[in-house]
């Protein structure tokens, strides 16, 4: 029972990445990213389809939630300050302890083997289950842009069998809609070749981005973090032309009614739109390829948060003044809304400026799931191939190629809204632990040094929980349904292999 609980010392995983002068590590991962690289990473991560995408059902409302009508703005400013509180707790434990395994990490040096397994576990949820959701959108924006030079891929090969069943019903029930993307999606259900009866639906675009983007990450960490920085340079100088030419064609009377649901609508947003901004916190999964990251894991996290959040509330801003709010309900709402104004020019850029943001979305993701897979095997709890280094460029390649095949086959088939919400409830239980395993450590271990400490913690951390869990609270009944039979498999799964194979626990009896 009490191996359950053991925890990690922290001594110990700071001599693993090398930060204990007494102490001989094997060559590792290659540390090579400056803080400006490390807070581009974190920008890669966080914008991509939940602005570029989630943004418009939020604002206009779906067939299950309340839109909040341009009082998104506001929910945008909630759930950053809901962030900002994570943040800073994320910031104290990546200063302390910098490894690769993120929260995963920092609940082993806190809260025990089990509750570490748990989140590791619950980590496959916000990166790679989240990356499916991000692949989707991809597929979905490319396949526009491409359409835009009169090419494209058959519909049938641009997206899901049930996405496509829906649609095909809903035109069946109701001949007189013509929303492209339902039209397109019933037209891959008529459209399809059909093997043994069986109509072949798949989501080709998904697949191809994340094959090229596992090999970009297998062959290294530079190459992937200078190919990052060059697309999150791209991606804000498109939001930048987004806000600028947009505002000139900002009809101020679309801010009225400014809330149309009230708070219902602004909570019902604020649950939808967590997702744009998820990813600050993937950044510590680079923890161990930093030139410095006692001081600069802090630094970009803290960073990235704060400029995304002003970028969301500006674009919010501008979106929802330039078409009445319950017109933003498409998939690609930055685009539409200059399409519905007649600027077919202008959504053209964005698109292209949506396709390059969801791409490093992906990178980074990618690039954090085997990280965490690697701190994991390093400890016993997965399998020691899942540690082993490519000889040449040495990136976790045995588990960035898993990734892959993983991420791909899944988007090949998932429907974006549930694995969107699956996401964010995932994302949401890391923030409350990491929250509660830095104020356990504050009383466990109170005099360490705490290279970054949280600002009045006993404040901040609460404050993380409850939001976090507020925002939790919001999903629908059935995503809870689905977190928690992930979270028991995953628990199965530790009983017979990590209880037994735990590196402590051989170490120790
Ligand atoms: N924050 C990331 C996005 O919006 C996951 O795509």
């Amino acid at each position: 029972m009490a191996q359950l609980f053991r925890r990690k010392p922290i001594a110990e995983a700071r001599a693993e990445v090398g930060l204990d002068p007494q102490a001989v590590v094997e060559p590792g991962l290659r540390r090579s990213l400056t803080a400006w690289q490390l807070t581009a990473l974190g920008i890669g991560a966080i914008i991509g389809a939940g602005i570029f995408s989630g943004a418009g059902t939020a604002v206009a409302g779906g067939p299950n939630h309340l839109g909040a009508g341009p009082a998104l703005v506001i929910s945008y400013i909630l759930v950053a300050v809901a962030c900002g509180f994570a943040a800073l707790c994320y910031a104290e434990f990546a200063s302390l302890i910098p490894q690769s395994g993120s929260a995963y990490t920092y609940a082993y040096a806190t809260l025990g083997e089990l509750v570490a397994w748990i989140i590791g576990w619950d980590l496959i949820i916000e990166y790679a289950v989240g990356n499916i959701a991000v692949a989707v959108s991809w597929s979905a924006y490319f396949q526009t842009l491409l359409r835009g030079f009169g090419m494209g891929f058959p519909e049938w090969l641009a997206t899901d069998p049930r996405t496509a069943l829906q649609a095909f019903s809903q035109l069946q029930a109701d001949p007189t809609i013509t929303a492209a993307s339902i039209v397109d999606a019933a037209r891959a259900w008529t459209t399809a070749p059909e093997i043994y009866g069986l109509r072949v639906i798949f989501n080709l675009p998904a697949v191809l981005i994340v094959a090229l983007i596992t090999w970009v990450l297998v062959i290294g960490i530079r190459e992937s973090a200078r190919v990052n920085t060059v697309m999150v340079v791209i991606k804000l100088a498109i939001l930048f032309f987004f806000v600028a030419v947009g505002a000139f064609w900002v009809r101020p009377e679309n801010w009225t009614p400014f809330a149309p649901n009230g708070w219902a609508g602004i909570t019902a947003g604020a649950a939808l739109i967590f997702f744009a901004y998820i990813g600050f916190d993937a950044v510590s999964t680079a923890a161990e390829e930093a030139e410095n990251p006692q001081r600069d894991m802090p630094r970009a996290m803290i960073a990235s948060l704060i400029v995304t959040s002003i970028i969301y509330v500006v674009v919010t801003l501008v979106m929802t003044g330039l078409i009445p709010w319950n017109q933003h309900g498409t998939a690609d709402p930055l685009a539409s809304a200059f399409v519905d104004r007649g600027y077919d020019w202008a959504a053209a850029i964005i698109s292209i400026g949506a396709v390059v943001s969801m791409a490093t979305v992906l990178l980074v993701f990618q690039l954090g799931q085997p990280r965490i897979f690697f701190s994991m095997a390093r400890d016993g709890l997965l399998p020691g191939w899942a540690a082993k280094l490519h000889p040449k460029f040495r990136t976790p390649h045995v588990t960035t190629i898993l990734t892959g095949v993983f991420v791909a086959f899944f988007a090949a088939f998932a429907n974006i809204n549930e694995v969107i919400e699956l996401t964010n409830i995932g994302t949401l239980f890391a923030f409350v632990l990491v929250a509660i395993g830095v104020m356990v450590l504050r009383v466990r271990e109170p005099e360490r040094h705490r290279p970054f400490r949280t600002p009045f913690i006993w404040f901040v951390a609460p404050a993380a929980v409850l939001s976090c869990f507020y925002l939790m609270l919001q999903l629908p009944g059935v995503t809870w349904m689905r977190f928690v039979i992930w979270l028991v498999a995953g628990v199965f799964i530790y009983a017979a292999y990590g209880y037994r194979k735990s590196r402590l626990r051989r170490q120790r009896g």
